[in-house]
């Protein structure tokens, strides 16, 4: 970046920097990463063009564009991520939230809304479970969009709970979501749930290899590998949430491009759910598979 005097002209000199590294939004990371060294709201930067760096700016934007050319995520170089209507903490021990996983959102506010009205105890209050929250991205965006929902947010890893307790503490909504470490369902009490959601870890094993590396290098292996044909998470959780779902309650899954067929497979032969249903997210993927419990609870 030598040369670089004004706003416009280190974001001019980084872009082609960042694309060469194989930044698919070079500009746009650019812009982000210099408003982070400059402490600013990414739109100050449009607002004084012309405006010179000094020498401790330049030198915390080039540290911070070395680490992008290095492919390391954007999300995880700020420690910010938007989701829906939330800004959220995210820290290498977490998946950096995608926007089709607003999809599962989307439908399990559906199912909350279609719920009874709850009495006036809170226990009446839908209670909710989503398995493996990571950034708790999900439920946290459920609790902030639901007034009435209280949920139960479960994942194997430590590191990824922490994270997602402190995202719950940082948008006041740790009164409403209890964070759980569970492998799957083990710790999360005998409570029937409402609704179950899960975004599991799907990246069947030729696809991981072939991930490109700021998501390989980077982002947690526990959080996106699902075994060899990317299904065993769905094997696990489609039978394990029969148990916990009352009558009427609704498990949403969201699932990989492809994937949505195999894992309604695996929900009717659970016998134990409705047909089961897809939604395709913005890009026309079908990406959330999702069905109400029928019958009375196994062991009821
Ligand atoms: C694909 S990430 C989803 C994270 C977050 N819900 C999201 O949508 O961005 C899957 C998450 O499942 C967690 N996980 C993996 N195996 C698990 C298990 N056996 N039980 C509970 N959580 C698990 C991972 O730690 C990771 O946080």
């Amino acid at each position: 970046m030598a040369g670089a005097t004004s706003v416009g002209d280190a974001l001019r000199a980084a872009a082609p920097r960042l694309r060469a590294s194989g930044s698919r939004s070079p500009r746009l990371d650019a812009e982000l990463l210099l408003a982070s060294a400059l402490g600013v709201p990414r739109a100050e930067l449009f607002r004084e063009p012309a405006r010179a760096l000094q020498p401790d700016e330049v030198a915390r934007f080039e540290d911070l564009l070395g680490r992008r050319v290095a492919r390391e995520p954007v999300a995880y170089i700020l420690g910010r991520r938007a989701f829906r209507t939330i800004d959220l903490e995210v820290t290498p021990d977490v998946l950096i939230p995608r926007p089709e996983t607003e999809t599962l959102v989307e439908v399990a506010l559906e199912a909350l809304a279609a719920m009874p009205i709850a009495g006036p105890d809170p226990e009446d209050e839908p209670l909710a479970l989503d398995v493996g929250t990571g950034s708790g991205c999900v439920a946290l965006a459920l609790a902030t969009e639901d007034p009435f929902v209280r949920l139960v947010a479960a994942d194997i890893d430590p590191g990824a709970l922490a994270v997602a307790r402190r995202n719950g503490s940082r948008l006041d909504l740790a009164r409403r979501v209890e964070f759980v470490l569970s492998d799957l369902f083990a710790d999360v009490g005998e409570r029937p749930f409402d609704l179950i959601v899960s975004n599991p870890p799907y990246i069947p094993a030729d696809e991981y290899v072939a991930l490109e590396p700021n998501v390989r290098d980077y982002e947690p292996r526990l959080a996106l590998y699902g075994g060899i044909d990317g299904l065993d998470f769905y094997r696990r959780l489609i039978p394990g949430a029969a148990l916990l779902l009352r009558p009427g309650g609704t498990l949403a899954l969201e699932v990989g491009a492809g994937q949505a067929d195999d894992v309604a497979g695996v929900i009717d032969a659970a016998g134990a759910y409705e047909s089961p249903e897809r939604r395709s997210d913005l890009s026309g993927v079908p990406r959330v598979v999702f069905a109400r419990r029928r019958g009375p609870r196994a062991g009821d």
